[in-house]
């Protein structure tokens, strides 16, 4: 039986170190001769995969009847809004420099910032109504609002796409998780998880 503070504090660890692992790389000149784009660029992969992980969480649950894992989605969740915040904040100050007189300039120049921004806003909507009061007052409407996930990792990964163009390799590996993951949400899919989850006894619940 895992405990639920051990599994949330474990959560939480795991991804706090990586960004301060990286800032203190960066502060110690570790990252390179720009910096700056390698944290914008770690923060990026860091907030996709992120979302990928939170979206392993229903799968996983509907396969092993374990409700651990859906202790963890909403903080996943969180996290994976706060690495996509991180990384706007690094892309508006190595990149931009805060100079926001050249954003339209920028735009036009590199359009899948258009493509991140709408990615970013996506997972603002559901960080933001992923509280419980939010759940209560959306209904049955929470549900539907919160499949705006899959459009999130449709846009993250175009956005990816057409900034790696010929070099997508890693891309693929990100784009083949994303695919496995939507077609187990497909009914065939969830039907085989659960004929699976028939035949074995339920696990110890999480405890709080
Ligand atoms: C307003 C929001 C966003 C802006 C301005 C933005 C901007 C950028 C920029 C400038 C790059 C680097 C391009 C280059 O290497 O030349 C980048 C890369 C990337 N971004 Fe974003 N982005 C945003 C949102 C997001 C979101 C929400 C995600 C994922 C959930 C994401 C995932 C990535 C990934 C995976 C990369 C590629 C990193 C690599 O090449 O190693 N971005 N983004």
């Amino acid at each position: 039986m895992i405990r639920q503070p051990l599994l949330r504090g474990g959560v939480f660890l795991a991804a706090l170190i990586p960004p301060l692992v990286w800032f203190y790389q960066a502060l110690s000149n570790a990252l390179g001769p720009d910096p700056g784009k390698v944290l914008l660029d770690r923060l990026g992969q860091g907030a996709l995969i992120l979302l990928l992980l939170t979206l392993c969480l229903s799968p996983l649950q509907w396969a092993t009847r374990w409700s651990g894992w859906a202790h963890i989605r909403r903080q996943l969740g969180l996290w994976t809004f706060a690495y996509a915040c991180l990384h706007l904040v690094a892309y508006l100050l190595f990149v931009l420099g805060l100079d926001f007189t050249q954003l339209a300039v920028e735009l036009r120049k590199r359009p899948y910032i258009i493509v991140g921004a709408l990615a970013w806003s996506g997972l603002l909507a559901l960080a933001l109504t992923s509280n419980r009061a939010s759940m209560r007052r959306l209904g049955a409407r929470w549900k539907k609002l919160h499949r705006l996930v899959y459009a999130v990792l449709g846009l993250a990964l175009l956005h990816m796409l057409w900034i790696v163009r010929s070099d997508i390799g890693l891309w693929l590996v990100y784009f083949s998780c994303g695919a496995l993951l939507l077609a187990l949400r497909l009914p065939p899919a969830s039907r085989l998880l659960k004929k699976l989850r028939g035949t074995r006894p339920a696990p110890a619940q999480v405890s709080r």
